[in-house]
């Protein structure tokens, strides 16, 4: 016999563990950067139109298919689908896309926490010394991360659903925003912050082209942890009494606030260090900047407010990150968690070994692709160039599945479970959602432009990533 299956105590633990997966290294960095490049205050309002109109009714089906069947994604997809074909498949892609998006995101996670271990040590010149990131990656140093962001995800997950995700994101949440709040307030007290601020702002329409839009959208639908099947997870501990469609709500605004707020730190801290930068040459990649570029930001700020104050501002920075980056891990590595469990009907505690376990070894894998196992370097050869296991991982899960799952929960949930179904399973906990216009919205969306949008979206991303 299967223990039953937990459920969060509070409408707030969920949200907070659900703001935890959505609120990533994406919102710190990747997101204010996209926007100062594409338009400012232009691209702001694009995304947000996204969020609302686009990922919130993807998410209230997820949450509110999980809710419904009381299962992580297989099972969910099955159960619904009685074991078609194409649902099989979905509801496969479904546990396999988080399994290995963990593996990619594992591997960032694990460099944060090196990069915060050095600042806390005060090494921060060395962070910024020149070509520091390219030798730390092929250093084996990060086998003894590794084990430390292991140790620390599996204590929050053996603890569960309360005890664990619930409570752990109940503290780090609210830690997480303080630290954002501090370091906004410091960084805009910089000489020549509001340059950034205005770069970061002032709406520019005439940058909106196609790309900008794909863009946009992609960004939206990855900061809301949509189509990793984590939602279908989460929403499968929502307690029947429960409001999905107000939590949805909050989620979205929560994970869109912090991207925000965050670009009021990101930016004026990079004009206030370098007050020429032409916003164009910022690195698209968040990795890129959060290694190789934040830690001069910060060393170059202790020629003003000297090295401790610096460094306490780069050891905050990284400690904001790596919160950002646990809470998003342990999201992403309940899923097939708790497939496993429900598939095999086996203990927490041994589903963690084997998913965790696999996991990590993988992230090894994944993580002596830059040089070090020369064989995993070179892995394959696509677009005219050799990709390493990150390179395809990425490529293949985190730019590619992700919008396809989308497209198949939308065409699932309308076509399959059918959209009244959907409702009536939102009006738990909101009485008044199926006569609100949103509901209306969320019924006809569902199953017209949405999975088209997203549809080309995968098109397009096949179309640029493989040929
Ligand atoms: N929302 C996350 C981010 O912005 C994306 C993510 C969630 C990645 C969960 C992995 C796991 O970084």
């Amino acid at each position: 016999m299967s223990a039953p299956r937990e459920h969060f105590s509070s409408k707030i633990g969920f949200i907070l563990a659900a703001a935890g997966s959505a609120v990533g290294i994406g919102n710190l960095v990747g997101f204010p950067v996209a926007a100062t490049k594409n338009g400012g205050g232009a691209f702001l309002i694009l995304y947000a139109l996204f969020v609302a109109f686009i990922c919130l009714p993807v998410m209230l089906a997820e949450m509110g298919l999980g809710r419904k069947t009381q299962h992580s994604p297989y099972s969910a997809y099955n159960e619904i689908g009685e074991g078609k074909g194409i649902w099989r498949l979905a509801g496969w892609l479904a546990t396999i896309t988080p399994f290995m998006i963990a593996v990619f995101y594992m591997v960032i996670t694990v460099w944060i926490f090196g990069y915060l271990y050095q600042s806390v040590l005060g090494n921060l010149d060395l962070l910024a010394s020149e070509g520091y990131f390219g030798k730390f990656v092929n250093s084996y140093h990060f086998v003894g991360y590794l084990i430390a962001v292991t140790i620390i995800v599996n204590v929050i997950l053996i603890g569960g659903v309360r005890k664990g995700i619930e409570r752990a994101s109940k503290i780090l949440m609210p830690t997480l925003f303080l630290m954002l709040i501090l370091l906004v307030i410091f960084v805009l007290t910089l000489d020549n912050a509001m340059a950034g601020v205005k770069f970061y702002l002032i709406p520019d329409f005439s940058q909106i082209n196609g790309s900008v839009i794909n863009g946009a959208l992609a960004q939206a639908f990855f900061s809301l942890s949509l189509g990793m099947g984590i939602l279908i997870t989460y929403g499968s501990y929502f307690r029947r009494k429960d409001d999905i469609v107000t939590s949805g709500k909050l989620v979205a605004v929560t994970d869109t606030a912090v991207a925000f707020i965050a670009g009021l730190m990101t930016l004026p801290a990079i004009f206030a260090i370098y007050p020429n930068t032409d916003p164009e040459t910022l690195s698209d990649s968040s990795v890129s900047m959060i290694f190789s570029f934040f830690p001069n930001i910060f060393l170059a700020l202790s020629n003003s407010v000297g090295y401790v104050a610096a460094s306490i501002a780069a050891t905050i920075f990284f400690l904001l990150a790596f919160v950002a980056a646990i809470t998003s891990l342990v999201s992403i590595i309940e899923v097939p968690t708790s497939s496993f469990m429900e598939q095999r009907n086996v203990s927490r505690k041994k589903a963690l070994l084997l998913m965790g376990g696999a996991i990590t070894i993988l992230t090894l894998i994944a993580a002596t692709s830059f040089g070090m196992v020369p064989w995993f370097t070179t892995f394959v050869f696509y677009a005219d160039v050799d990709k390493s296991v990150f390179d395809v991982i990425y490529d293949v899960f985190y730019d590619t599945i992700l919008p396809l799952n989308g497209l198949l929960i939308c065409l699932f949930v309308r076509y399959r479970w059918k959209r009244t179904q959907l409702t009536a399973e939102l009006a738990e906990g909101n009485e008044a959602y199926p006569t609100s216009w949103l509901a209306k919205y969320v019924s006809f969306s569902i199953g017209t432009f949405i999975p088209v949008i997203l549809a080309i979206v995968f098109a397009n991303t096949v179309l640029t990533k493989f040929f």
